[in-house]
């Protein structure tokens, strides 16, 4: 569907044109004085340049073409040579009923649509997954859904880290505490046993037991360097305990993300680069892109243009065993080969940067991937306690997800109960799960993903403001209207909607129009805190209207039916909004 800013513009340019100007001039915005307009057009003031005339000049001629035409119910001229324009109420009502019927209310799906593997969440097999993956999950889960509403086909990968030290400090631990199991017998012939040796519960502190004490032993450490290479080569006791730690790790991460609703598409790990490794080192070689340094094999990414120092790419360690760089390399290798991607978006915290600079680099540089691959690394900063300092538990400790998700339900359950709404104590839970989602999900959003922000539960539980529960909120709202509107005997099913009535009908016919600029916006940018501002003024908007109309009780059912149908648009769009974000709304709160 056409935007209703390019109805506006084709008008102006044919003004512009008629008046003797270039129609270069007749660009359109929203309007910086609300009280003054709703949009504006400045053109006037950089003609007056090119055609050596006074702006308001220019712009008073452009007025005058302008108001023959229906589409404004005003067209001003002001000094020093601003048009400003308000919209004619019939035609405003008119675009928006269009909306209702336009598929996707209006939003334009691509015309190129890619194929964009996504790279998100990145949890480590074998940790307790903790805050610091939390914002990796939630905005990756949302970039996707915004790529796929516009018609990408987006594939979302959670990319396990399944393959570093942490593996081979594991097992170091585990033959220390059990010495005796098969897995550590070197000739071992027979079947490993299909019963994991240890729990998660056990897993969970041997990770965190085995990297303290590698800090302070260093023999330990070395030990631990050495399992890791023997693993990635192979050694099948290791590997036969891997998939132990593996299956039992998967099993928990999955119901966390469930739970965050957040859905992968597959469920790759970077073990699983691990095949393509060695054809990969054996082409650097051959064509003469990694050298040695210190015993390393590396790959040189440093440009010219650098300004600050960018170290080589190191492709294998000294001992032969890969890194973090060789794994995203050779992921890079199997994805093009799997999906043939025309992009590939990471999301990571943004202190990795460095490190996709260089996998980047490399990977153009030996020719992993076609110039028109786009590769884009989207990081994101920290989420930080009260104190401005990542959070933390009230020990000091990193902060499990589950205890954090546990600790928003209990307070939004507290908030849902005092509400009265819910039928029973089994209702209410479930309706503070939804919100408690919103909450976490819409604090995180609602940030530039680039920026730290600090987690404040009082704020992001609260049922007023830019918060995740507002928006529910007023979506609840919507609904419990519609219902009612529902049960009245004497209703019309006129789909019609009426001009505006009033200036805060208006006001929200005009937000609508703006969904899908909006929504076509934030996912171009993969920018879901635009979702979150646009919505959050549309709700406001929305709140407005409700304070000063009384819809249930109006006689004129006519009118009614029209506010009915306003209602239902506005609950559509914010709820497609929330599950862009990734989140849904309750029935009641
Ligand atoms: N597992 C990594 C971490 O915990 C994040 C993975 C990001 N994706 C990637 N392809 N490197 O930091």
């Amino acid at each position: 569907m056409k935007k209703i800013m390019d109805y506006m513009e084709e008008e102006l340019k044919s003004a512009f044109r008629s008046c003797g100007y270039d129609e270069k001039y007749a660009g359109v915005h929203l309007s910086n004085r609300p009280d003054l307009c709703e949009f504006q057009c400045n053109g006037a003031l950089a003609a007056a340049k090119e055609y050596k005339k006074a702006p308001i000049m220019i712009a008073g001629e452009v007025v005058e073409k302008l108001q023959s035409q229906g589409m404004f119910e005003l067209v001003e001229a002001v000094n020093p040579g601003f048009i400003n324009l308000k919209l004619d109420k019939n035609y405003l009502s008119q675009y928006v009923m269009g909306m209702k019927l336009a598929d996707k209310l209006g939003v334009e799906e691509t015309k190129n649509p890619l194929t964009i593997v996504i790279d998100y969440g990145g949890p480590n097999v074998a940790k307790p997954l903790h805050i610091g993956h939390l914002r990796s999950a939630i905005i990756g889960e949302s970039v996707k859904r915004m790529k796929r509403y516009l018609g990408h086909k987006v594939i979302g990968d959670a990319h396990l880290g399944d393959w570093g030290l942490q593996m081979g400090l594991i097992i170091t631990e585990l033959k220390k505490r059990k010495p005796q199991l098969v897995y550590f017998q070197k000739d071992f012939k027979g079947e490993y046993p299909e019963e994991a040796p240890f729990t998660l519960g056990e897993l969970e502190e041997i990770y965190p037991a085995a990297s303290a004490y590698s800090k302070e032993h260093p023999e330990y450490k070395e030990e631990a360097l050495q399992t890791t290479v023997e693993l990635q080569q192979g050694n099948p006791g290791y590997r036969a305990l891997w998939n132990h730690i593996l299956d039992i790790s998967l099993e928990d991460l999955k119901k966390n993300y469930k739970k965050l609703q957040v859905e992968f598409d597959i469920w790759k790990k970077e073990s699983d680069a691990q095949p393509y490794i060695a054809d990969l080192v054996e082409k650097m070689k051959r064509e003469g892109f990694a050298h040695e340094s210190e015993g390393a094999l590396v790959v040189d990414v440093k440009e010219e243009t650098d300004a600050k120092e960018i170290p080589p790419c190191i492709i294998l360690k000294s001992d032969g065993a890969s890194l973090y760089a060789t794994t995203d390399l050779a992921t890079i290798v199997e994805r093009k080969k799997l999906f043939d991607p025309d992009q590939i978006i990471y999301l990571a915290d943004k202190r990795q940067e460095m490190h996709f600079t260089q996998v980047f680099r490399c990977a153009r540089k030996i020719g992993l991937l076609t110039k028109e691959v786009k590769l884009e690394f989207l990081g994101f900063g920290t989420m930080n306690g009260k104190d401005g300092r990542p959070f933390k538990t009230r020990d000091g400790g990193v902060m499990r997800l589950s205890t954090l998700i546990d600790d928003i339900e209990e307070e939004m359950l507290k908030k849902i109960v005092d509400n009265k709404n819910q039928a029973s104590e089994e209702d209410a839970q479930k309706t503070a799960e939804i919100v408690a989602l919103s909450a976490l999900k819409y604090g995180d959003l609602s940030n530039q993903a680039a920026k730290d922000y600090i987690f404040d539960m009082e704020r992001f539980t609260s049922f007023e403001g830019n918060t995740g529960p507002y928006i529910l909120y007023t979506i609840v709202r919507i609904k419990s209207i519609l219902n009612k509107y529902m049960e009245q005997p004497s209703r019309t099913d006129s789909q019609k909607i009426l001009p505006a009535s009033g200036d805060s009908e208006k006001a929200l016919m005009l937000l609508l129009t703006q969904f899908s600029p909006a929504v076509e916006n934030a996912c171009e940018d993969s920018a879901p805190h635009k979702i979150c501002s646009y919505i959050y003024e549309l709700a406001n908007a929305f709140n407005k209207f409700y304070h000063e109309t009384k819809i249930l009780t109006e006689e004129n059912k006519e009118q009614q039916a029209s506010w009915i149908q306003l209602l239902m648009l506005t609950r559509d769009v914010l709820e497609i909004c929330i599950d862009l974000l990734g989140f849904t709304a309750p029935e009641k709160m």
